[in-house]
């Protein structure tokens, strides 16, 4: 069904006819077409009630009665499919919530970078190293990073792969939510060293130990455990990047209108992807699940407006979520003419801030084994401040600022500084392991959550 009777026919292919950004060239058309049709035949990751249960979620989100928290990593890989970065993944993004519960006094919706964020957008096709070129690094679902001519073919079947790890990632979440969650309600089970550290630490003593008391009281009221009074909702969210990939699990289902994208709940067009009359804007705005639109400093007001129409023509609520990354030092700038042009235009959104992908820098390590590398990394106080910001602005504008996106890990990483323990660049190679953007690790996310609480509790 075409979501909009005036644009010309949908169709889950349709893209293919209109230039698309960031694809790998697969060098084999009957391999990839084999691949494809594998995909197309195996089960869905996820149901349309489910989506359409989000869906709604995000559509009270926008009326201000709940905050959406999105996060995880970068990129997931092939081989950290384990159970102990995936619960950690998930713990750390539960007791986000809670924290952001208590913060802002409204139900959380949870939505996981995970269980399909394989793809990755890159600035060149190709990588040359000592005079040799190689098409670049996509992500697992593409290709490996290794810089061999095999590891870097792009190799549709790795869709298949990434189907499957998507699977068994989604089904260890699945139980985990269902059953193995308890202890992760009680803050006194947290990991909460680095508190001393901070200069705050009195503060998030006392929001932890407020958060502690109210789970206490509702345990009391219900007489059962808060994991048994009601199942905790996580959704999935990775960026639709490999087109073959999405619409090749894009279905329709018994007695409902419309296709839908059942590779995750949430799919988000990426910012070097948004461009109308392009290949990921006519996919994304066919099918019925909610989407997510990264917007930063290239995108102008009258873009925004346009890709509004296209993606969600009958401003039907719930459907859209606007994640701006401007950086710290673009914020103040950037957004209010967004926010005053979706104000003009009268369009329903969700408006989140991803503080992350507008702050990224380059260092140089200083000294150690490893002197003279050149890493990403990421401050904690400008992602910080670009997320102050943010809230002072959607405030000033009359706007609802309903959300955050992070990138972070459940684990010990040392990816991004500062936080109260203070890691400084010279620390950044102890535990570095993102093979793309610099995560905030436990303590760091953990904090940021708090900071967010403090602010939202005001
Ligand atoms: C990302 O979210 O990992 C990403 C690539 O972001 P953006 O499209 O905003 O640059
Ligand atoms: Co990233």
């Amino acid at each position: 069904m075409p979501n909009h009777p005036t644009q010309p026919e949908w169709s889950p292919d349709s893209w293919r006819a209109l230039k698309a950004a960031q694809q790998p060239a697969y060098p084999d058309p009957a391999e990839l077409e084999a691949a494809v049709t594998e995909l197309a035949s195996l089960p869905p990751l996820v149901t349309s009630w489910e989506v359409e249960s989000l869906m709604q979620q995000i559509a009270e989100a926008q009326e201000g009665k709940r905050f959406l928290l999105q996060g995880g990593d970068c990129a997931e890989t092939f081989d950290e499919c384990r159970s102990p970065s995936i619960a950690s993944k998930l713990k750390i993004l539960l007791q986000m919530s809670l924290v952001l519960t208590h913060g802002s006094g409204k139900p959380v919706i949870r939505a996981g970078r995970f269980a399909g964020q394989y793809a990755k957008p890159r600035s060149e096709d190709t990588e040359t190293r000592d005079g040799a070129s190689l098409p670049a690094y996509r992500g697992d679902i593409v290709n490996a990073p290794d810089f061999t001519p095999q590891a870097r073919r792009p190799d549709p079947w790795r869709m298949v792969q990434a189907h499957a790890r998507s699977a068994i990632t989604l089904n260890f979440i699945r139980s985990l939510v269902d059953g193995g969650f308890a202890d992760l309600h009680h803050p006194e089970y947290w990991d909460l060293d680095f508190v001393q550290h901070s200069p705050l630490r009195d503060e998030y003593r006392r929001i932890t130990r407020e958060i502690g008391q109210s789970l206490r009281f509702m345990e009391t009221l219900a007489g059962a455990p808060v994991h048994e009074m009601r199942r905790v909702d996580f959704f999935t969210s990775h960026e639709g990047l490999l087109l073959p990939s999405e619409s090749a699990q894009t279905r329709r289902v018994p007695h409902k209108p419309g296709w839908w994208d059942l590779s995750t709940h949430l799919p988000w067009i990426g910012y070097r992807t948004a461009v109308p009359g392009e290949a990921h804007v006519e996919f994304f705005r066919g099918i019925r699940n909610p989407v997510g639109l990264k917007v930063g400093p290239g995108t102008t007001p009258q873009r925004l407006v346009e890709l509004l129409a296209a993606l969600n023509p009958s401003d039907e609520p719930g459907k859209i979520v606007l994640i701006h990354r401007f950086g710290a030092h673009e914020i103040a700038k950037g957004l209010p003419p967004l926010i005053a042009a979706v104000q003009a235009a009268r369009r329903r959104v969700l408006w989140i801030c991803d503080p992350m992908h507008g702050n990224t820098d380059r260092v140089t390590i200083p000294s150690g084994p490893q002197a003279g590398t050149q890493v990403k990394t990421r401050k904690f106080d400008h992602i910080l401040a670009e997320v102050e910001q943010a809230f002072e602005i959607h405030g000033m504008k009359d706007s609802v600022m309903g959300g955050v996106h992070f990138e972070l890990t459940g684990e010990e990483v040392t990816e991004c500084t500062g936080g109260a323990r203070g890691l400084s660049d010279e620390g950044l190679m102890a535990a570095y392991r993102s093979r793309v953007d610099p995560r905030l690790n436990y303590e760091q996310a953990l904090e940021m959550a708090l900071r967010i609480a403090r602010r939202l509790g005001r």
